[in-house]
């Protein structure tokens, strides 16, 4: 008998723990539900692999709503790589990806190592240490402030701005954006605007200049076009790597096996980093639309329903994974969704990678007697 299902993202009991709710989804191809609107669900780690490979019948454009309208209101429609289908998809990801290079990556790296150091001092110094307060939050801020060329003097200004537009994620359907928001994006795309007029003038080495520099004739990337890819670093980028860092150290504290064998191997951070994505990965899940009325699996799909693919249950489908349940930083293969599949696999997977291992195996080396606090902050 399968049991019943329950999906509500916007419950607290389903926040705390999302992975029980995904179990009876296992059992069956795409689920259909009315949640606002009629919509899809896929939690099998096979038909989110496969609807994620097929760009050409799956759109990533959100069809127009009440909910985007009010976003486009407030962040313009510039064309966003992530929500963009080819030829614009080609033509953004071929611009944002000569810009977005690996020698960029591992050129951050010594600062990524410093910005660590600092906070996890400052954690020290004050005697206790809250992962996410003192490092998971601020931490991606910092780097991205870095790799866009923010003059530390503003950093402050910069962060309280990109917190503000990072708030806009968390507001469901049909509650009206905070004004602060609005302001705090008005603000964002001023500060940019004057530095991108800035960088024409005196290009540097930072990925704004890069950005600049990498309009050509035929394929430019509008002034607009650009502002959105800085908004979309903000959000794509950031709370995904707080959340790597808060989760995955969450995930160490339940498991203390785990946690003595890193202590113990330091050198499989690398591994552990791949299992703590698929274990409890900062994305949840992803949209897509069907270009045309079509089935999955046998469930008929109707042109432009919102398909929400759960990533993070994909992560944990008993049908691929052995033992799914069972955090093992040494599992191998580990072929996880957690940064998704196809031609909008995440543009930023190796700088996450490499921030996420740098600022928990730094925490893990800083701090040696690390103990999770309770729900009361009680150790
Ligand atoms: C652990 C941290 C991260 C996770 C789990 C993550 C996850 C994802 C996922 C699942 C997608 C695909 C979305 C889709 O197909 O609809 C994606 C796309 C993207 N991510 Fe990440 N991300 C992370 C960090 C970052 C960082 C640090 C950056 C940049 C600074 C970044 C930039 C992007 C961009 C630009 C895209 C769109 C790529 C495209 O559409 O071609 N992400 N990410």
């Amino acid at each position: 008998m399968s049991a019943e299902i329950y999906f509500n993202p916007w419950d607290e009991a389903y926040r705390a723990n999302p992975y029980p709710y995904y179990e009876p989804l296992y059992e069956r191809p795409p689920y259909l539900l009315n949640m606002f609107i009629p919509m899809a669900l896929v939690a099998r780690y096979a038909d989110a692999a496969a609807i994620m490979a097929d760009h050409e019948r799956f759109s990533s454009v959100p069809p127009m709503s009440p909910f985007l309208a009010e976003r486009i209101v407030v962040f313009g429609d510039a064309s966003r790589v992530v929500f963009s289908d080819p030829p614009v998809h080609t033509r953004l990801r071929k611009l944002v990806s000569k810009a977005f290079t690996p020698k960029r990556i591992r050129d951050l790296e010594p600062r990524i190592r410093e910005f660590t150091a600092t906070l996890l001092e400052r954690a020290a110094r004050k005697g206790e240490f809250e992962v996410m307060a003192d490092l998971a939050n601020p931490l991606p801020v910092m780097v991205i402030a870095e790799m866009l060329g923010v003059p530390q003097d503003d950093y402050e200004k910069f962060k309280h701005l990109s917190d503000a537009v990072i708030e806009s994620d968390n507001t469901p359907p049909g509650v009206p954006l905070p004004a602060y928001v609005k302001d705090a994006f008005g603000a964002l795309r001023a500060y940019f605007i004057a530095e991108i007029e800035e960088r024409r003038r005196n290009p540097g080495t930072d990925l704004v200049s890069a950005l600049v520099t990498a309009r050509d004739e035929a394929e430019s990337l509008s002034e607009e076009e650009l502002i959105a890819f800085v908004v979309l670093l903000l959000l794509a980028g950031n709370e995904t790597t707080t959340n790597l860092i808060g989760n995955g150290m969450l995930a160490l504290g339940r498991n203390p096996d785990q946690l003595a064998r890193l202590r113990r191997e330091p050198a499989m951070i690398g591994r552990a980093i791949e299992e703590l994505l698929r274990y409890d990965g900062p994305v949840q899940a992803t949209a897509r639309y069907p270009k045309i009325d079509l089935e999955v699996d046998g469930v008929a799909l109707k042109a432009g329903m919102p398909t929400f693919i759960i990533v993070a249950a994909a992560n944990r489908d008993p049908a691929h994974f052995a033992n799914p349940g069972r955090l093992d930083l040494a599992r191998e293969p580990n072929d996880h969704l957690a940064f998704g599949d196809g031609i909008h696999y995440c543009l930023g997977a190796a700088l996450a990678r490499m921030e996420g291992a740098i600022a928990i195996a730094a925490a893990l080396e800083r701090f040696t007697r690390l103990k999770l606090a309770d729900a009361t902050g009680r150790r």
